[in-house]
């Protein structure tokens, strides 16, 4: 049985948050194209969308941003968020930048050629995206029990160190410009990477001379994972654990929307010189100059206090065992989930619960829907909506292991009582799961359908 733990602070400003009817919820599926990022926020009860973004910022937060300098250049804002960038990552270089994705242009313009391979342990979708926009070939090398749901691994999250020489053998490490890893891997489940893997990593890309980045934007979730469950690191301070983290690598990009708490905000962090001069003068065409990044002052200030808090040990006990409560109580009452819980959410094996959709029919697709239609739910599909795409060589559709939805927590805002209902809700869709069908899709662009897809629903 595990708690609820009770949160590190008290709430000092509401928003309010309504149940439309089922028959409003019904009609604003349709207009959606039973999308559920087509939907008006105003018309989701509770939102677990993404957990990008949405969290509550603390006072000290909103006190700093009072303090932004919205000057052009040289911001004082922007030397806040610089000490807070050495005091964590430690890199010698970095650009702040409106936020993940755009870090992840500005690296992938500067060194993908087409044909090149990227591997990492799992690429998120925008990432993926990226690489696929400037002509590369994202290529995942996670360890294989990651896609079973019930193992009970620690660090699902790990690289597998034999396929991802297998790919830098196979490619070429000439046609590997960087590669990556992910912590904590959001494209399956959630799950962290251990110390010891991000090391030898390290040492892999290294040996062939490939630089190594990190995708971080939830590196202090991993960070506190590894203090919980690493042998050698129970006495050490997450920031001692993250200062390790980073120096093992070249760069990292991050989205700071989710470990950073803002709303907005992101970077390119890089240790080589000649670099950061090509990251400068593609920051300063597409983005804005090298102080600011595409953010305002405030968002700078607000970004270097939220790096703090997101690494505090308080808030990461309460943060991961909320995940934890919620995973909980949805394998008490029978609903499968990638296991042990990860993070920032949990990931429901739609493919399993429904088994009776295949997967050109979207199971997890069907399941966000019903979640929606049911009780006001919003979650995501991580699954064939989201990464089925045609083999670059035959043409021929490739779908993911698993058909999963997220339910993703924002940080610092919903309570116990939400999150009951969420499992009241999914308690209901049990009973009636053999009656749920899948979707057809009407509408997709060729990269990132999930976000403008349109579907319709089969009887
Ligand atoms: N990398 C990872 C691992 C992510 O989870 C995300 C965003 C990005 C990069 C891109 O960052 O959104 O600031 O441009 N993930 C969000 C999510 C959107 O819902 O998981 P961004």
């Amino acid at each position: 049985m595990i708690n609820h733990p009770a949160e590190p602070f008290r709430i000092k400003m509401v928003e309010p948050i309504h149940l439309i009817s089922r028959e409003q919820r019904e009609k604003a599926m349709q207009v959606a194209g039973y999308n559920l990022f087509s939907l008006k926020a105003q018309d989701v009860y509770i939102d677990l969308l993404t957990d990008s973004g949405t969290g509550a910022m603390s006072q000290h937060q909103w006190a700093a941003i009072m303090e932004g300098d919205e000057s052009y250049a040289g911001a004082s804002s922007y030397f806040h968020l610089q000490e807070a960038m050495q005091q964590i990552f430690g890199f010698e270089y970095f650009v702040p930048t409106h936020q993940g994705r755009a870090a992840e242009n500005i690296l992938c313009a500067i060194k993908i050629k087409p044909g090149n391979i990227i591997p990492s342990n799992m690429h998120f979708d925008t990432t993926d995206a990226n690489i696929r926009a400037r002509g590369g070939i994202p290529d995942n090398c996670v360890t294989s029990e990651a896609f079973d749901i019930h193992s009970s691994n620690p660090f699902k999250g790990n690289m597998d160190l034999e396929k991802l020489e297998n790919v830098i053998k196979t490619a070429g490490a000439e046609n590997i410009p960087f590669g990556c890893i992910t912590i904590t891997n959001n494209a399956g489940g959630g799950q962290p990477v251990s110390l010891q893997n991000i090391k030898e990593t390290a040492a892999l890309y290294h040996k062939y001379n490939i630089p190594f980045f990190i995708d971080c934007c939830r590196y202090a979730e991993n960070s506190y994972f590894i203090k919980k469950r690493e042998a050698g690191y129970e006495q050490k301070s997450l920031l001692e654990i993250a200062n390790e983290i980073f120096s093992l690598a070249d760069g990292a990009f991050m989205s700071a929307k989710k470990d950073a708490i803002v709303n907005i905000g992101g970077f390119l962090a890089v240790r080589d010189q000649d670099l950061f001069q090509d990251i400068c003068n593609e920051l300063i065409l597409r983005e804005g100059f090298i102080t600011y990044g595409g953010l305002s002052g405030r968002d700078l200030e607000a970004m270097a206090v939220g790096l703090k808090e997101g690494l505090d040990e308080n808030y990461l006990t309460y943060r991961i065992g909320q995940t934890a409560y919620l995973g909980q109580q949805l394998i008490e009452k029978g609903v499968p989930i990638i296991e042990p819980p990860g993070g920032h959410a949990i990931y429901v094996d739609a493919g399993s619960f429904l088994d009776h959709i295949p997967q050109p029919e979207f199971p997890g697709q069907a399941v966000a829907a019903a979640l929606y239609l049911e009780g006001g739910i919003r979650a995501i599909e991580i699954g064939s909506v989201m990464f089925a795409h045609p083999d670059p060589y035959s043409g021929e559709m490739v779908y993911p292991k698993l058909e999963l939805v997220r339910l993703a927590l924002p940080r610092r805002v919903y309570t116990q009582s939400h999150l009951d209902y969420v499992v009241e809700i999914f308690t209901h869709l049990k009973d009636r799961r053999k009656d749920l069908r899948g979707y057809k899709l009407t509408y997709a662009p060729p990269l990132l359908r999930h976000f403008t897809a349109r579907f319709t629903p089969l009887t």
